[in-house]
């Protein structure tokens, strides 16, 4: 027995040996495969990537069949009981968790790097005060990188430190910025004497006049928990946007804007907005049965059920449902919770949705207790994207250092007209 695939062409014949490593085969060896020596060769043809990998990573693993989820090893149920979020960036970027000094080193620098220059300010300010704060957070990740021409160093070892610190410090002051200017409120700058998801709360709903506002620890440590769920999920479509931008060797700011408009979509991290709206249209519990019959006719997808990957329950759904009971025991229990119970007791009980795997993903129960917590249905994309951040960044500085990476340039299968001339082809 050897590890190759024997391929036989029936077209001529001929037989190939494809090495086997990894229990995957490289799709460049299938391009010996012709009829005819002119032939370009085979190809394979995977329309989304459904089964194919783009990369080796170390960062993050997954296993779709056991609902398992793993940062650098870690169980994520582990990483969320025990760990903050930083912690965990760290982790993700640099591969190991931080000893105490490692961990206070880290913290200071992205705590200095939390300000934004003062004409981000005005940037946000020529949004409409009903922009989408989506939209918002990848105009000024952007043009972020117009302030920072080091950011175009990025092979140099100290000037990606430096991004990183940036990105990662500066996300939930735009963040909370957006929110702001929605709201008409003036800006509340970063406090560097506060942790990471504290300083945020504060950026957020601290009143301009109000000079002892406190977030409530409670709802503090439920966000830096929900963070580290969020920080970072394998080869998922805005991790995808970051490795395929960054492959060109664009700049990380320009890279993460990619990724934050990848995760807007609903079908990704917008989905945590859609299933709270899905929520207030349903409006009871007795008009489950009816969503329940619209999707199964396929006339709308359930929000926040289903994911490419698990084909079981989605280990981060099990443990912001937890996290919903400790703030409900704060801000009071969010009423859509009892829809949202019903809805996925009925479709776990059906077979339907039990033949197509479709289980709650981390977007089902997340809006619920973003909504519980005071912030608009808008901002949910946004709560996503600051933790994602780190994973991103790690995922990036990991393509940059694979030697077998280079610019990502999928080929096609083409199917337009074959040559044809202007002058004979008649106009219609
Ligand atoms: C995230 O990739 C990641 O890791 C993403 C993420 C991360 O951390 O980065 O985990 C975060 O994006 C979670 C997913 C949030 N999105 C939603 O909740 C939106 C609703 N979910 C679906 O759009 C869908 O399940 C996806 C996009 C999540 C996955 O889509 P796939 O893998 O392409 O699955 P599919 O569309 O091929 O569906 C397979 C079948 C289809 O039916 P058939 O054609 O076989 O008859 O399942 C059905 C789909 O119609 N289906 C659903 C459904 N999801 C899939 N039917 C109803 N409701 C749904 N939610």
């Amino acid at each position: 027995m050897t590890d190759t695939l024997s391929i036989k062409d029936n077209r001529t014949g001929k037989t190939y040996e494809i090495p086997i490593q990894d229990d995957s085969i490289r799709a460049m060896d299938l391009r010996q495969i012709k009829v005819s020596d002119s032939d370009f060769g085979m190809m394979s043809y995977d329309p989304a990537y459904l089964n194919t990998a783009s990369c080796r990573s170390s960062i993050t693993f997954i296993d779709g069949e056991k609902g398992i989820l793993r940062y650098r090893g870690y169980p994520i149920e582990e990483l969320a009981e025990k760990c903050e979020y930083l912690e965990v960036a760290y982790l993700l970027i640099h591969g190991e968790l931080p000893n105490k000094n490692q961990y206070e080193e880290w913290k200071h620098n992205i705590t200095y790097h939390t300000m934004v220059h003062e004409n981000v300010k005005k940037l946000l300010e020529e949004f409409r005060y009903d922009a989408h704060p989506m939209g918002m957070l990848i105009s000024a990740i952007a043009a972020l990188s117009t302030f920072y021409p080091d950011v175009k160093n990025i092979f140099d070892e100290n000037s990606r430190r430096l991004q990183i610190y940036r990105l990662i410090g500066k996300m939930p002051t735009l963040a909370a910025y957006a929110y702001r200017h929605s709201q008409g409120m003036a800006y509340v700058y970063p406090n560097n004497d506060l942790e990471y998801a504290e300083n945020f709360l504060t950026m957020m709903y601290k009143p301009p006049a109000s000079s002892n506002y406190k977030a409530n620890p409670v709802l503090s440590k439920a966000l830096d928990v929900l963070f580290v769920l969020h920080a970072d999920h394998e080869q998922n479509a805005s991790t995808s946007a970051m490795r395929g931008v960054g492959s060109t060797h664009a700049d990380p700011f320009s890279s993460a804007a990619a990724a934050t408009a990848a995760l807007y979509g609903p079908l990704h991290g917008g989905a945590n907005e859609e299933v709270v709206r899905m929520l207030e249209e349903i409006g009871s519990k007795d008009k489950v049965p009816e969503i329940i019959r619209q999707v199964k006719e396929k006339k709308r997808l359930l929000m926040g059920f289903g994911h490419r990957v698990y084909r079981n329950y989605d280990p981060r759904a099990r443990i912001v449902k937890k996290i919903a009971d400790e703030v409900f025991a704060v801000t009071g229990r969010n009423k859509l919770l009892d829809i949202a119970l019903e809805l996925e007791k009925v479709a776990l009980s059906d077979e339907y949705f039990i033949s197509k795997h479709l289980y709650p993903n981390v977007d089902f129960y997340s809006g619920l207790i973003y909504q519980a917590m005071g912030f608009p249905m808008d901002i949910f994309p946004v709560l996503f994207a600051i933790p994602r951040m780190s994973g991103w960044l790690a995922q990036w500085q990991e393509m940059l250092a694979d030697s077998e990476q280079k610019i990502s340039r999928p080929r096609q299968i083409y199917t337009g007209y074959p040559e044809r001339h202007l002058d004979s082809t008649p106009r219609q």
